[in-house]
């Protein structure tokens, strides 16, 4: 009898936790669920589902509800309060991930739920593994005030000293306003989800108020717009499901933290496949323009690129690749838009990369084709002096492993900044075609002579030759080779087999910047 009734006890007590667990798998209910996938949006479990291993996902406070009491909420609970936290796997490595559950309080953040993000992301700290936020919110749980506010302030305290320790990427899949918008944008990048996310520190009815502008929430801070025009996110994906394939992909490119390696993929693509075609690439006008990615193309592990920040700043290129294997942080200028120059916003962008890659371990390859920074009073008074800067510095406080290409342009202070061997390029290679002057021979020509020129008399065919003289005596690769600054010109149908054999050198690189509390980088 004794024991029958221990039987029936231990079964209660497990329909108990089975009922409980139903509580949270239900969220805010079958209509708000409903509502939730009629705006083709999934609920936050289905986007685990999609995003870890299959199976591989283990659930930490699950039970967690608010302790508020103010309006009405005493009596509304919801088990998980909002949020889905806990960890799992990616291709069999592990992550740590929060799911903000739209349906239950609108996914706003309490003192609770911001407990619980903490907490995720201390163990993902603690333990060295990357922390992935899915975010779905309508912002602060306007019932908690300031308890409110605390909790986005502790969970900011945490993304800036995690930064650099682990890989943090953040995933904008619905709403994400006011200072919410801070601890994506702090995180290393930033996923969008087009017509259903979107991200803005005031919202259109402010606006409208304070300015009497008239603007869209997708228009004011949509995926498009935040992956074209203010460079806030760095991918634009069509919906739920391919954004998280998308974080997937990423991830493969990444180490765990800032002490491991990044995973190595067997290829099929020999380390010393030679690419004919690069021999006739670069066209022979220097004014023509071709199309950097399509290099790229050429050389990496089968000819595969994961761009990021694609949408902004095209006149640079960065993203990842890999070479027999392993993975490399590429930057590159695109000669196909402004003719490569640097400009404002592709110094920061690409600053940005090259700092997340050395902060990472993961190798710079750069391929230089650059003119120079663009000239303009727009440029000059928006600041191109300090965001240039940015560049260099990122570049010059780099210790990673830095290889450089030059294929065509290398003028002036752009040359000094993309990686050259000045500020510790390890490998600078160029290509017979390559550039390497002050400025393009037509300019220098223009300046040196100016006075003579200026004289209505002085023959055109006299200012060509000077021309041709210049191109002759500078505009090549050979000076600076000669000087060592260039390690090697090469035949570019070797690029591939040169850029492995390089990373192969340098696999064991180490050297360190003086000890210091930390730079002062041109903010
Ligand atoms: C509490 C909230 C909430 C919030 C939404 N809900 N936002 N509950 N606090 N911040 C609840 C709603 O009451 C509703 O509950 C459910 O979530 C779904 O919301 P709807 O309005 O029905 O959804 P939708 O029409 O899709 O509109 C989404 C929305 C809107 C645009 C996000 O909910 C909204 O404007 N919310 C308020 C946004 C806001 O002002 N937040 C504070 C910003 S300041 P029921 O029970 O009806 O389903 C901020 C500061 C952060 O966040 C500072 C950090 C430093």
């Amino acid at each position: 009898m004794a024991e029958l009734d221990a039987q029936s006890i231990s079964q209660l007590k497990l329909k108990e936790l089975e009922a409980r667990n139903q509580a949270a798998f239900d969220g805010g209910g079958e209509d708000r669920v409903e509502k939730q996938k009629a705006g083709g949006r999934l609920t936050a479990r289905e986007r685990l589902d999609v995003l870890l291993d299959p199976g591989s996902f283990v659930e930490v406070d699950r039970f967690v509800t608010h302790r508020s009491q103010n309006f009405g909420m005493a009596d509304k609970h919801i088990p998980g309060d909002g949020v889905i936290t806990g960890y799992g796997r990616i291709n069999g490595k592990l992550v740590y991930v929060y799911s903000q559950d739209f349906t239950v309080f609108g996914g706003s953040m309490s003192r609770t739920q911001a407990n619980k993000i903490c907490k995720i992301m201390d163990l993902a700290t603690k333990n060295g593994a990357p922390i992935i936020g899915l975010n779905d919110s309508g912002g602060a749980r306007i019932q908690e005030g300031v308890e409110s506010l605390g909790g986005y302030a502790d969970i900011f305290l945490r993304n800036v000293t995690t930064s650099g320790v682990v890989p943090q990427i953040s995933a904008v899949m619905g709403p994400c306003a006011g200072g919410a918008v801070y601890s994506p944008s702090i995180t290393d990048f930033i996923f969008m989800v087009k017509n259903t996310s979107y991200m803005f520190v005031t919202g259109p009815d402010v606006i409208k108020t304070v300015t009497h502008e008239d603007v869209s929430k997708e228009d004011l801070g949509g995926a498009l717009t935040h992956n074209q025009k203010s460079g806030v996110a760095h991918f634009a994906t069509d919906d739920d499901r391919h954004c998280l394939l998308m974080i997937r992909e990423l991830l493969n490119f990444l180490p765990s933290n800032n002490v491991d390696d990044s995973p190595v993929i067997p290829t099929r693509d020999r380390p010393d496949r030679i690419e004919e075609s690069l021999n006739t690439f670069i066209p022979d006008n220097p004014k023509k323009p071709y199309d950097m990615l399509q290099l790229i193309g050429k050389v990496v592990d089968e000819g595969y690129f994961l761009e990021v920040h694609k949408h902004y700043a095209k006149n640079i290129i960065v993203g990842f690749a890999r070479f027999n294997g392993r993975s490399v942080g590429i930057v590159a200028n695109q000669p196909a838009v402004l003719a490569g120059c640097l400009n404002i916003s592709a110094s920061v962008k690409a600053a940005r990369f090259i700092r997340f890659c050395d902060a990472f371990n993961i190798p710079i390859v750069t391929f230089e084709d650059v003119p120079g920074f663009l000239p303009g009073t727009d440029q000059e008074w928006s600041g191109i002096i300090t965001h240039g800067a940015k560049l260099l510095y990122a570049y010059a406080e780099a210790t990673v492993p830095k290889i450089t290409i030059v294929t065509r342009k290398a003028y002036g202070g752009a040359y000094c900044v993309m990686s050259s061997k000045h500020i510790r390029g390890d490998v600078n290679l160029a290509y017979p075609t390559a550039e390497i002057a002050v400025m393009g021979a037509e300019g220098a020509v223009n300046i040196i002579f100016r006075n003579e020129i200026k004289n209505a008399k002085f023959p055109e065919e006299e200012r060509q030759r000077l021309i041709k003289e210049y191109e002759k005596q500078f505009n090549n690769p050979y000076v600076a080779a000669e000087m060592g600054y260039i390690d090697e010109v090469i035949e570019p149908a070797f690029t591939r087999k040169r850029i492995i054999d390089s990373l192969e050198m340098l696999r064991n690189k180490r050297t360190s910047n003086p000890p210091k509390k930390h730079g002062n980088i041109p903010l």
